[in-house]
């Protein structure tokens, strides 16, 4: 005879199994998006698409691998990106391969790559996809992340420096529905960049003593970079270092004076931030940066938290890639940072306008007809097909604020009819399911 065990042991057992096996879990500075956040990215996306389309965007989609080279002759050797960042994948082969840090420079080699330069200009191209750096993990910074892209290419009027801020600051504000305030400043170019940074080399060398140990660094490597540190006392030596905009010459200050008259002309706010550097080396003259709005002190610029997204004019990078001479400016958009924003903003639940309820095996056969009837009506419906009593599916329906159930029972699947519950006043009325959408419509 076999005895059976207590159930109770069984489910010891199980979970001792269960703790045995090694977990397997996500790997560090990744995320699975769960359906709440993705349909939020999702609208999100598609309202950000009809905004860049608008202003005469065009979609492309680069691979998420690309040969390393594309990124030391873009970005800069030392930059973070290259020098720690990059995620290098190990195979058979010549070619070192990686996954993209970003999106520009695969995007510059696409486009001279099939021959988009020989057609008329500018080239207007949005993406969006995931992007992969080795960061430190932290509070909206992750290793994989989703960026939302805009670059046109193939022009140096000043209008598209203004078109390019345009877009973005019209997808922060009406896609997501967020207060932004834009930072904006001139790198210079490869004329008067140089004597900048002599200058601020001059400066930071003064200060070792005080500097932070990447900074001292920096110090040898790459001097705009001690502008990006967020150590506390780095930034307090950045208050009096010397600033750009004494530096540029006269094309850049024309430049940057256009820029600022078309975004006056344009009612777009900015504060100007002679100090503002970008983390990648491929930009010249405008860079600029989004921030959401903190309230602050009147007339004060608010304090900058995490950057919604960033971009710049590259005139340079075309030509360190490709050998061409092709001026360009683009911008990308952290998705993941603004979704979280919106996701805190209102935390949305789509209320549904009936909740359907079926019981019984007749009724079950049944239900995905009218489910689909409902749904080719465009009639928000909400159901639990897998449950089975009446009390639990009616539980989900006043969970989720429906205000009509629609009980479909074993006697209603035979002839023909659905109950229709208020589910407020908790009155009902059978009607024949034929008459049932037309009955919601009247109703809804
Ligand atoms: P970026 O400033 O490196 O620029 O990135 C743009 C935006 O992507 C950032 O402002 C931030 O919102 C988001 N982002 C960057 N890294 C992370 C991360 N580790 N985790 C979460 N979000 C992140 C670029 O990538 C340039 N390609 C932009 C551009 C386009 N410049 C010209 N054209």
């Amino acid at each position: 005879m076999i005895r059976k065990k207590p159930k109770e042991n069984n489910q010891e057992q199980e979970e001792e199994k269960i703790n045995k096996k090694p977990k397997i879990t996500k790997a560090r500075g990744m995320k699975d998006v769960l359906t709440e956040e993705y349909v939020l990215r999702d609208n999100f996306i598609k309202k950000a698409k009809a905004i860049a389309e608008f202003y005469g965007f065009k979609p492309i989609q680069t691979p998420h691998i690309e040969k390393v080279e594309l990124f030391t002759s873009a970005l800069g050797e030392a930059t973070d990106i290259v020098e720690k960042q990059m995620y290098g994948l190990k195979i058979r082969g010549k070619n070192k391969l990686v996954l993209r840090p970003e999106g520009t420079a695969p995007v510059v080699r696409a486009y001279v790559e099939n021959g988009m330069h020989t057609k008329p200009q500018p080239v207007m191209l949005f993406y969006t996809g995931s992007f992969f750096r080795h960061e430190k993990p932290q509070k909206g910074r992750s290793r994989e992340f989703q960026q939302l892209g805009f670059e046109i290419l193939g022009t140096d009027d000043t209008i598209n420096d203004a078109l390019i801020i345009k877009t973005l600051s019209a997808i922060l504000e009406e896609a997501a529905g967020l207060k932004i305030s834009l930072y904006l400043n001139s790198m210079g170019c490869q004329e008067c960049r140089p004597k900048y940074k002599k200058e601020l080399k001059s400066y930071y060398s003064k200060k070792t003593r005080n500097l932070c140990k990447n900074c001292i660094r920096r110090l040898k490597v790459n001097p705009l970079r001690l502008l990006d540190c967020k150590e506390e006392k780095c930034e307090k030596i950045k208050e009096d270092a010397p600033q750009i905009i004494n530096f540029l010459c006269s094309d850049c200050t024309k430049h940057l004076k256009e820029l600022l008259e078309i975004l006056d002309a344009s009612d777009i706010s900015y504060y100007l931030d002679h100090h503002l550097v970008r983390g990648l080396d491929y930009y010249s003259q405008t860079v600029f940066e989004f921030f959401v709005e903190e309230k602050n002190k009147e007339n004060e610029a608010p304090k900058k938290t995490l950057a919604l997204g960033g971009g710049g004019r590259y005139n340079s990078l075309a030509e360190m890639i490709t050998g061409r001479d092709i001026p360009a400016i683009g911008a990308a958009l952290g998705v993941d940072r603004i979704v979280k924003l919106i996701t805190k903003k209102k935390k949305t639940k789509k209320i549904p306008k009936v909740f359907f309820i079926q019981l019984g095996s007749e009724a079950k056969r049944k239900s995905l007809k009218i489910l689909e009837a409902l749904r080719k009506s465009k009639i928000l419906t909400k159901h639990s097909l897998t449950k089975n009593s009446l009390k639990s599916q009616l539980k989900i329906a006043s969970k989720l604020e429906a205000p009509y159930a629609l009980i479909f029972g074993q006697k209603e699947a035979l002839e023909d009819n659905i109950i229709v519950r208020n589910m407020e006043t908790a009155s009902q009325e059978i009607i024949p399911t034929e008459k049932l959408i037309d009955y919601l419509k009247k109703k809804l």
